[in-house]
């Protein structure tokens, strides 16, 4: 399935919240999920933000989720974002790799960052 096509079609929008910084995501106008990017304190990855996003199950397979996450991180405040991911989640780990995030180390589940150029 294609994704190219779908670039046009999806957006993202920010999420009234002081807590951490949200984004809404949007197909066509309808609602399709969320990002969020919470800064963490952990020694190791020390104010990185890192990211939960979810899709609903109706909508996976179209690489939504990638593209969204692309848009938000562009839009984010934040330049230096990191994901944990179960070694079980292929469709997690294709979508980072493929908005740029390496490896950073995959002892128990895969820590996994990015930098903004
Ligand atoms: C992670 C997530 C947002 C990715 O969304 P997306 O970019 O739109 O991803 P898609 O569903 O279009 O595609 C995922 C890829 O995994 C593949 N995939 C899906 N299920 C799979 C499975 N069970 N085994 C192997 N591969 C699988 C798809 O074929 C696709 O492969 P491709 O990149 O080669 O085309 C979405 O899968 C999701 O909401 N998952 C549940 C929540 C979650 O785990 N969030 C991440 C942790 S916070």
């Amino acid at each position: 399935m294609s994704s190219v096509n779908l670039q046009g079609e999806i957006e993202v929008q920010p999420m009234k919240n002081n807590r951490f910084e949200g984004w809404r995501i949007y197909r066509s106008g309808a609602r399709c999920g969320f990002i969020k990017f919470t800064i963490i304190t952990e020694r190791v990855f020390k104010n990185y933000a890192t990211i939960e996003f979810l899709i609903p199950k109706p909508m996976r397979g179209r690489h939504i989720g990638r593209i969204a996450l692309k848009k938000a991180i562009d839009r984010s405040i934040h330049k230096k974002f990191h994901a944990r991911v179960r070694k079980t989640n292929i469709p997690s780990f294709k979508a980072l790799t493929a908005v740029g995030f390496r490896v950073h180390s995959d002892k128990r589940q895969y820590e996994m960052i990015y930098k903004k150029p």
